[in-house]
C-alpha cells in the first residue's frame, strides 16, 4: 500500500497514513486503540489490514528512535 502520509488509508472516515501514525504517536498500540481516538476502519472494515500494517510500522520507528 501507498504509506506516503497524505495516502488515505481508510476512504470511509477519509483518514491519512499520517492520521494513524499521530494516534500512535498519541500512545495507541493496537487497532483498538486507534479506533477509540479516530474510529479507522469501524465503518466498512476493509482498511483495518492497511490501518494494521501502519500501527506494526510506526511503532517499529517509535523504537527505532530510541
Ligand atoms: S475504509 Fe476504513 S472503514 Fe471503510
Amino acid at each position: 500500500m501507498d504509506m506516503t502520509d497524505e495516502a488515505v488509508v481508510c476512504t470511509c472516515l477519509d483518514l491519512t497514513v499520517n492520521d494513524i501514525r499521530e494516534a500512535v504517536r498519541a500512545g495507541a498500540q493496537t487497532l483498538e486503540d486507534v479506533q477509540r481516538i479516530n474510529d479507522a476502519g469501524t465503518i466498512c472494515g476493509a482498511c483495518v489490514d492497511d490501518v494494521q500494517e501502519i500501527i506494526d510500522d510506526e511503532l517499529g520507528r517509535m523504537e527505532a528512535e530510541q
